[in-house]
């Protein structure tokens, strides 16, 4: 007998913004608008989905290299998302959390990020977990240092670091591994997202550029993933 897998985990590469523009004759920057509009239509449709946890990949470390012009229109566009979606997360009843290196970002976005996790920290319908300036190496990395210290400090036995003392170091430590992972845009490949986390996740590729990716392709995907099966190494 098979049964149905139950997706408690979406995560999503969400690549093409710049495809997106350049098809229309537009800049770059007018697809990164785009596709911050369907972060905001995406996530207010899994509330009828039944997933508890949206992990967004927004921004990477590597990101940093692109133009000046590109990085600034980026983090304008985050200012404004964080700006204006705090009534929206309320009224959606979701709680947000972002994963990634802040020091990176400027004081008065770390500012505004903070306020929103602690105002929605009681929330209870969706996690949304938005990746920015994150790079899963570099997750990996500082999660080494962590229980490096602790073992430096005595806190911790070389012969006690299991698995769940790695998972537990990571930013994601308070939600659980990612039951399907999507990227979109045709590229295949993982760009230094969820690692460790992706172990095994299924995965999904789709043509469809990020600001065209709909609540019903998400649908036929997530349908898709219930007949997969999944053997965690089993026979
Ligand atoms: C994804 O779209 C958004 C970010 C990486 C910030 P891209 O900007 O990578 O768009 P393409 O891949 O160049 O089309
Ligand atoms: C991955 O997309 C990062 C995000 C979607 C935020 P990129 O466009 O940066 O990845 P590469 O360069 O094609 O691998
Ligand atoms: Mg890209």
């Amino acid at each position: 007998m098979t049964t149905e897998n139950s997706c408690t985990h979406v995560a999503i590469i969400m690549d093409g913004n710049g495809r997106w523009a350049r098809k229309r004759g537009m800049p770059r920057t007018y697809g990164h608008r785009k596709g911050a509009e369907n972060v905001v239509k995406i996530t207010r449709s899994m509330k009828e989905s039944g997933i508890r946890y949206l992990t967004l990949y927004a921004f990477s470390t590597e990101n940093w290299q692109r133009s000046k012009d590109e990085v600034d229109a980026l983090m304008q566009l985050l200012n404004e998302y964080l700006d204006k979606e705090l009534k929206e997360i309320m009224d959606n009843n979701v709680r947000i959390l972002f994963i990634g290196e802040r020091n990176m970002l400027s004081p008065g976005i770390r500012e505004k990020m903070a306020f929103l996790e602690r105002e929605s920290a009681q929330n209870t319908e969706l996690t949304l977990c938005i990746a920015l300036s994150y790079g899963s190496r570099q997750e990996i990395v500082a999660a080494v240092k962590r229980i490096a210290k602790k073992v430096a400090d005595g806190e911790l036995e070389i012969s006690q670091i299991t698995t769940d003392t790695v998972s537990d170091a990571l930013y994601t430590k308070d939600i659980p591994d990612p039951d399907i992972l999507i990227r979109t845009s045709g590229e295949k490949r993982i760009s230094n997202y969820l690692l460790w986390q992706a172990a095994y996740t299924e995965f999904f590729f789709t043509d469809t550029l990020w600001p065209d990716f709909s609540k019903e392709e998400l649908c036929e995907i997530i349908q898709a993933f219930k007949n997969r099966e999944r053997r965690y190494g089993k026979n």
